[in-house]
């Protein structure tokens, strides 16, 4: 189904889901269809406090990311016809969740541990410093575990054996009927 500027609200669209499950790309496809702005939290904070997040996490430790995370979420609650993918436990954090959700539509997309392993071993783009060390696909299983409770709060969408274009479209489809 198409979806046009006129037949949607404008409210935000928010992807959450674990590292690896392609809220980024998923992200910017979809904010091109839409003709909304594309937001990559993890890239906004590189932006502006001029680290890797690696470096964030080295430098100045998890907890201040995570403060970094939370004013964003605030800031971008605020504004609207933002598709924001949001780093993998933005969303986990329930202040950060219920600053989102206000003015947006939250979906979690969601592959098997064996693909999210696959995938965020094969990025040479993106250094996960939660994954880092030896033996990243236990850390990996383990935080998956514990996150999948979190992550099912909100609209599953399965990536699996899906190209992007093709979780676009299921996105696209979902909101043309949330929006019907
Ligand atoms: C994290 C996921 C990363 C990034 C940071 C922490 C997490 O984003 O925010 O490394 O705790 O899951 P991606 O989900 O985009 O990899």
């Amino acid at each position: 189904m198409a979806i046009g500027e006129d037949m949607i609200s404008g409210r935000n669209i928010i992807l959450t889901g674990f590292m690896g499950t392609g809220k980024s790309s998923v992200g910017r496809l979809l904010a091109e269809r839409l003709g909304y702005t594309f937001i990559d939290t993890d890239e906004v904070i590189e932006t502006r406090y001029g680290q890797a997040v690696h470096e964030i996490f080295r430098d100045q430790g998890e907890a201040a990311f995570r403060e970094m995370e939370a004013a964003l979420a605030c800031e971008l609650g605020a504004a609207e016809k933002q598709v924001i993918a949001t780093g993998g436990r933005l969303m986990l954090d329930a202040p950060n969740a219920a600053a989102l959700s206000r003015n947006g539509r939250v979906f979690s997309l969601w592959a098997t541990p064996e693909e999210i392993v696959e995938r965020v071993t094969k990025d040479t783009i993106a250094v996960r410093p939660l994954l880092a060390g030896s033996a990243p696909e236990v850390r990996i299983r383990a935080l998956y575990e514990e996150r999948r409770v979190g992550y099912a709060r909100f609209t599953p969408v399965k990536t699996s054996g899906k190209t992007i274009a093709e979780v676009v479209q299921v996105l696209l489809d979902s909101i043309a009927a949330l929006e019907a």
